[in-house]
């Protein structure tokens, strides 16, 4: 053992928490009996592209579905065991997978296809890496279709991001067009199921695709999921329950299976950091504390100084109020009073309202429109989704923030906020 690391006694030999932490690693892909929950959509898949292996046309296939439902994991195991199934019959069939959100122009994508199909095969021409644009990157994938493949798959994965959807037009008529004999399928990935309208005005007839929906996982699920990737560990580290723990806070929350991985991984680094034995559910429970902050402070790390006083106003709101929802007029007030701590001159409240939504947009508020009459007009209901807790403690990482009261501080103080208007406002 001791060889391992050298014999210098400054590195342990030995991971006490982790046994093989690689299952825990985000690109991690599971073997197939590590897949859960999952075979509908992994039957629905292969009728789409399966045609493939028998040597007939595949469907092209638009999958949509929040993060971590499996849609890339899916995706990559159908079109791996279609690849196979279809050397089987005598039939070359090559996978491509290019990730939008950094090939995320249609240069970048149709060069990596071309790159990669290169890599397959023996072609022999030089792929310039710049100074050429898209038409000639077709014209190399093109060549080797033809030279090297009866067909080809292609994921075109977080397909939103792109910039433009001229490549799906050029895949889906390529045979058509007489550019290639190879029959082409493309399994398109979103994130965002209102990329479906978009999609729609910016394609023609010619790619015809089906729709599939993932769900989120859950509990029981999830549990799966991580009960499958339990020798991460060392034998009897994980305390009981800490996966069911894990399981029940994802579910609730997002349904993920890659935050759910993430937190199991993370409680684990917090184990051992802190010399304990085992890992625990308070590990567990720590770990998804700061993987919701985290998920906060990366969501408004682009917002203003004034949208994250705006959450923070909410927050302090609901630490020191009894609702959880506000109106735009009482977190304005709350906000003010914020503003002289922070020694920063107040927007208008118009202005607040306007960062509020942002907000809304990114998913950490949600607002709600109630009338009165319509007399009396209508007005918005905020709420956070998260922890008023974890609003606190994202905002005060922004360092020109960290003087605002910490949420302990916020609950011994209750609602006095030194102004006195939105104290009787929030009383009323
Ligand atoms: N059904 C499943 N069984 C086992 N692991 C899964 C399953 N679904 C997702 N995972 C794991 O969760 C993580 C996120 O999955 P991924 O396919 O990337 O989700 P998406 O593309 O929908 O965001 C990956 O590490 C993946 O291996
Ligand atoms: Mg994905």
């Amino acid at each position: 053992m001791a060889e391992q690391t050298g014999g210098d006694p400054l590195f342990e030999s030995h991971d006490p928490i982790f046994d093989r932490k690689e299952l825990l690693h985000v690109g991690h892909v599971p073997d197939e009996d590590r897949i859960v929950g999952r075979d509908d959509e992994i039957q629905s898949v292969a009728a789409e592209v399966g045609a493939i292996t028998r040597g007939d046309p595949p469907n092209n296939v638009m999958i949509y579905g929040k993060t971590g439902t499996g849609k890339s994991l899916i995706s990559r195991h159908v079109s791996t065991r279609a690849q196979d199934a279809a050397r089987g019959n005598d039939i070359d069939c090559a996978v491509l997978y290019v990730d939008c959100s950094e090939a995320n122009t249609e240069t970048r994508a149709t060069r990596q296809l071309a790159l990669s199909l290169k890599d397959q095969t023996d072609y022999q021409q030089n792929i310039p890496l710049r100074g050429v644009g898209t038409m000639e990157y077709y014209q190399h994938i093109w060549g080797i279709l033809e030279d090297c493949f009866d067909a080809v798959i292609v994921i075109l994965d977080e397909i939103d991001k792109l910039d433009n959807s001229n490549i799906l037009m050029q895949l889906s008529r390529a045979r058509e067009a007489r550019k290639t004999d190879a029959y082409i399928g493309v399994i398109g990935i979103s994130n965002k199921v209102q990329y479906r309208e978009t999609l729609d005005e910016r394609i023609d007839s010619s790619f015809g695709h089906r729709e599939l929906f993932f769900h989120p996982y859950d509990a029981s699920q999830l549990r799966e999921i991580m009960r499958n990737r339990e020798d991460a560990f060392q034998p009897d580290v994980l305390e009981d329950g800490t996966i069911e723990l894990c399981a029940a806070l994802a579910a609730k929350k997002h349904g993920d299976a890659r935050k759910a991985i993430e937190i199991l991984k993370e409680a684990g680094e917090l184990a051992r950091r802190t010399d304990s034995e085992t890992v625990s559910e308070t590990h567990i429970q720590q770990a998804q504390e700061v993987a919701e902050i985290n998920r906060i402070e990366e969501l408004t790390s682009g917002a203003t100084v004034h949208a994250k006083l705006a959450l923070y106003a909410l927050a302090s709101c609901i630490i020191t109020g009894d609702r959880e929802t506000y109106k735009t007029r009482e977190v304005y007030e709350r906000y003010v009073g914020i503003c002289e701590l922070v020694a920063t001159d107040p927007i208008t409240e118009n202005g607040l309202y306007r960062q509020l939504k942002e907000q809304a947009f990114l998913g950490v508020i949600e607002s709600e429109k109630t009338g009165g009459g319509r007399s009396q007009g209508s007005y918005l209901l905020h709420r956070l989704v998260t922890d008023p807790k974890h609003i606190v403690k994202a905002v005060r990482r922004d360092a020109s923030l960290e003087d605002l009261p910490t949420y302990d501080r916020l609950r011994e103080t209750g609602p006095s906020t030194g102004n006195r208007d939105a104290d009787l406002e929030s009383f009323s």
